[in-house]
């Protein structure tokens, strides 16, 4: 057995393998599929200051190689999270990790200061791809203006491991993630999906009930990967890679592009083990390819 232990920052990681946000509830919904502790970690629903309904249905639709979905970050708020979810989480032995959205700079670091008082809880990621709702509605992920007020707010009440997860809807994400480096983040995840769109020529209306909605799934997983490479030469933090990784191979490429760890999200929908799977199929390529630890593979690319 090679060594799979990685670090984020401070964070000590088992293995590279988590879990993406919004593929993976609470995680205690995979929890007869899998055993949790067996993961580097995983990273629950996007989880927001005050409840939210999310978008009206269909919110989901299938494509070639992966799916669109507009769920609109449904949650019932950091509180409900803090009271109700987290006692049923603290004791597992892996990395919980909560995912963290806003409206507005004050409103994310609200919801991250309130989960910095979880003992169990030792880091967020943040979603920047949400809409500024003060300044017309545009996401803070897709300027390093909007990127840099977020998590400058953030960065001043939250004292743990703190992961941006960046939107790959933008012309140059390494301008970004060096945007948010400088602004005290620890790590950078990406991507979030990609803004796409289906339309039921029937009915001559689009698909989902918002008109577009963030495309996943194995569609993606090239795009996500030129990204994580590009960032991985960017910036001096770790960078946690995802998109469209369904089996080892896809995940090793990540982790040679230069991510420390990575997520998988679409894929849990098709298989609710794939993660144990991936992280002992790295394991195997690992010892068929003569390699002690997986750090010897990360960003190995020449
Ligand atoms: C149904 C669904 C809900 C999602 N919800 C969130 C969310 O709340 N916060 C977030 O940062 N990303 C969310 N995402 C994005 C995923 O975490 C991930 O970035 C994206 O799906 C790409 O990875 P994948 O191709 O492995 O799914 C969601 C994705 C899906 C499919």
């Amino acid at each position: 057995m090679a060594d799979l232990k990685v670090n984020i920052g401070h964070l000590a990681l088992k293995n590279p393998v988590m879990t993406a946000s919004g593929t993976f509830g609470y995680g205690l919904e995979f929890a007869d599929f899998i055993p949790l502790d067996g993961l580097g970690g995983f990273i629950v629903k996007g989880t927001t200051l005050k409840a939210r309904e999310g978008n009206d249905y269909p919110r989901m639709a299938e494509t070639p190689s992966g799916m669109l979905n507009c769920v609109g970050l449904q949650n019932k708020g950091v509180d409900y999270f803090c009271q109700h979810i987290y006692p049923q989480l603290k004791d597992i032995n892996t990395n919980v990790i909560v995912n963290v959205s806003g409206s507005s700079p004050d409103d994310y670091a609200e919801c991250a200061s309130r989960i910095d008082a979880l003992d169990n809880i030792p880091a967020i990621e943040l979603n920047i791809s949400c809409p500024n709702v003060k300044d017309g509605g545009m996401a803070f992920g897709v300027t390093c203006a909007g990127a840099e007020s977020v998590v400058k707010a953030v960065r001043e009440r939250y004292h743990k491991t703190l992961i941006v997860k960046l939107s790959p809807n933008v012309t140059n994400i390494a301008d970004i993630a060096r945007a948010c480096e400088a602004q005290g983040a620890d790590s950078v995840s990406l991507i979030n999906t990609l803004m796409g769109m289906a339309i039921d020529i029937e009915k001559r209306r689009p698909v989902l009930s918002i008109g577009t909605g963030g495309l996943s799934g194995p569609a993606v997983k090239p795009v996500a990967l030129r990204m994580v490479w590009q960032v991985a030469r960017a910036v001096k933090i770790p960078v946690v890679g995802l998109g469209g990784i369904m089996n080892a191979h896809d995940a090793i490429e990540f982790l040679m592009a230069g991510a420390t760890a990575i997520e998988i999200g679409t894929a849990n929908f098709i298989d609710p083990s794939v993660t144990i799977k991936v992280r002992d199929g790295i394991d195997r390529w690992l010892d068929d390819h003569g390699c002690h630890s997986v750090r010897e593979i990360i960003g190995c690319l020449d």
